[in-house]
């Protein structure tokens, strides 16, 4: 059943549609077209459709010229669930968040409900969103058998294929990161190799598609725990007045063994504070075990922003002044460095329980456009010296390269560094977490 798919992805002429024109989609449909595919970019988003449909992107990794670009390659994006008609291939990439701190599969639920009544024999559904293993074979080939009435691997093929992007990684993109690649059998495992060779280098297929799911939910634990790790270490170190930072340095100097995680604010984004819970949720559900690692990573990262609050409040109170009232700049409201990603970032955190302490809070944050943020906080585009020598303190929370810590550290009253981003010289008060 393969055999025609195959040829049909060989001679680019099979159809593909991708689910959902986020971070992992956009890219996705961006490097399809690219491929030579004809795609259609389903998102429920109608400003998002109609962005894209104008030739501009809401993505910092992709740009207006990708769209334009893909555009005249016949790329269209639509919020038009009939366009979905006759695909040949179907990629899901759409959210997977917790919500009330379980498991949110809702979008991938619609997402199939979409696909469904479009899928014809010997099409591929492929899911690249972050989940629980099972969801693929349980979840969402229940669904796309029942709204289709056709049977999967005899009649259509399905797979899963976590996404690895790192938005804003200016090394690794989706064309040079190894893809995984588990599939319910060996046609759909061909067919989705075949598709992902036209524009990723190399693949990594696996047994089944619980194996990528869990393989995926190893990796992000894996970061989770390791930060949790420095993340405690740095504040017993602080209280036991030893440099981390300086620690970590030579921890990682052993060339094997070891692997370098730092310490900072806490952790933000779609991923680390979301995808280890849909792992210990399943280990509590099917085996009613905790999965303790990841309660006690959870614990502690949840715990930096309050630590990096507090440890504010003692700086400032070192220097005779009420965080009541105070003026406080925070350098970076995204969550990762050279992005605008605010999802879940602890810089917010720290400015609102900063805010609600009575504190005026300016956050700098050159990647989201003026007005974005909560109103409450003061919002600046660009660093200048002059807000920084206004401020009482000035707290690096988010480490952007076009930040000039050197002039930083040159007119501060005081900093708060939790990226340990001022070396040398300071003219003010220093703390570093
Ligand atoms: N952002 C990352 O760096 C990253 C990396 C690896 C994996 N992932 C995973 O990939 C998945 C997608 O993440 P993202 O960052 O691209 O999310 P995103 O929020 O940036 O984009 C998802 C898009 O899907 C749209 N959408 C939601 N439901 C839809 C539906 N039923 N039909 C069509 N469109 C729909 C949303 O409007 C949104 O535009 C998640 O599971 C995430 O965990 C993300």
């Amino acid at each position: 059943m393969a055999m025609e798919l195959l040829s049909k992805i060989e001679q680019r002429a099979a159809r593909v549609a991708i689910i959902g024109q986020g971070y992992v989609g956009l890219v996705a449909s961006m490097r399809s077209c690219e491929a030579g595919f004809v795609v259609v970019g389903f998102e429920i988003d109608e400003f998002r459709a109609g962005e894209l449909a104008a030739g501009r992107s809401y993505i910092e990794d992709v740009s207006d010229d990708e769209v334009k670009a893909a555009l005249k390659r016949g790329f269209t994006p639509t919020s038009d669930v009939t366009l979905l008609a006759g695909f040949d291939i179907a990629v899901i990439s759409v959210p997977t968040p917790l919500t009330e701190g379980l498991p949110d599969l809702s979008a991938i639920e619609s997402a199939g409900m979409a696909i469904a009544p479009h899928l014809s024999q010997g099409a591929l559904v492929i899911l690249e969103s972050t989940t629980y293993p099972g969801t693929t074979t349980e979840l969402l080939g229940e669904i796309l058998e029942s709204g289709s009435g056709l049977s999967v691997g005899s009649d259509f093929h399905l797979s899963y294929s976590p996404e690895r992007i790192d938005p804003g990684n200016p090394d690794f993109s989706l064309d040079n990161t190894p893809k995984i690649v588990g599939a319910i059998d060996d046609d759909s495992l061909q067919a989705s190799l075949a598709f992902f060779e036209t524009f990723v280098s190399q693949l990594v297929p696996v047994s089944t598609p619980a194996v990528a799911e869990l393989a995926k939910l190893l990796e992000n634990t894996f970061r989770h725990v390791n930060i949790a790790l420095v993340n405690e270490l740095a504040m017993f170190a602080s209280a036991l007045e030893i440099d981390v930072w300086e620690a970590i340095d030579a921890a990682a100097t052993k060339p094997f063994g070891f692997m370098k995680f730092t310490p900072g604010p806490g952790v933000g984004g779609h991923c680390l504070p979301v995808d280890p819970s849909y792992l210990s949720w399943q280990v509590e559900r099917q085996l009613g075990q905790q999965f303790r690692f990841i309660d006690l990573a959870n614990t502690v990262n949840r715990h930096m922003p309050d630590h990096v609050v507090q440890r504010v409040m003692l700086l400032l109170n070192r220097n005779g002044i009420a965080v009541n009232g105070s003026r406080v700049l925070i350098l970076g409201a995204a969550y990762k460095k050279d992005t605008g990603d605010v999802r879940e970032s602890p810089s917010l955190e720290i400015a609102d329980r900063l805010l609600n302490l009575g504190a005026k809070i300016t956050v700098v944050e050159p990647f989201v456009e003026a007005g974005r943020l909560d109103p409450a906080l003061g919002h600046e585009v660009r660093l200048d010296a002059a807000q920084v020598k206004e401020a009482d303190v000035v707290v690096i929370a988010t480490d952007h390269s076009q930040f000039d810590y050197k002039m930083v550290a040159a007119n501060a009253k005081a900093v708060f560094d939790t990226r340990n981003k001022i070396v040398g010289e300071v003219f003010g008060d220093f703390e570093r977490l």
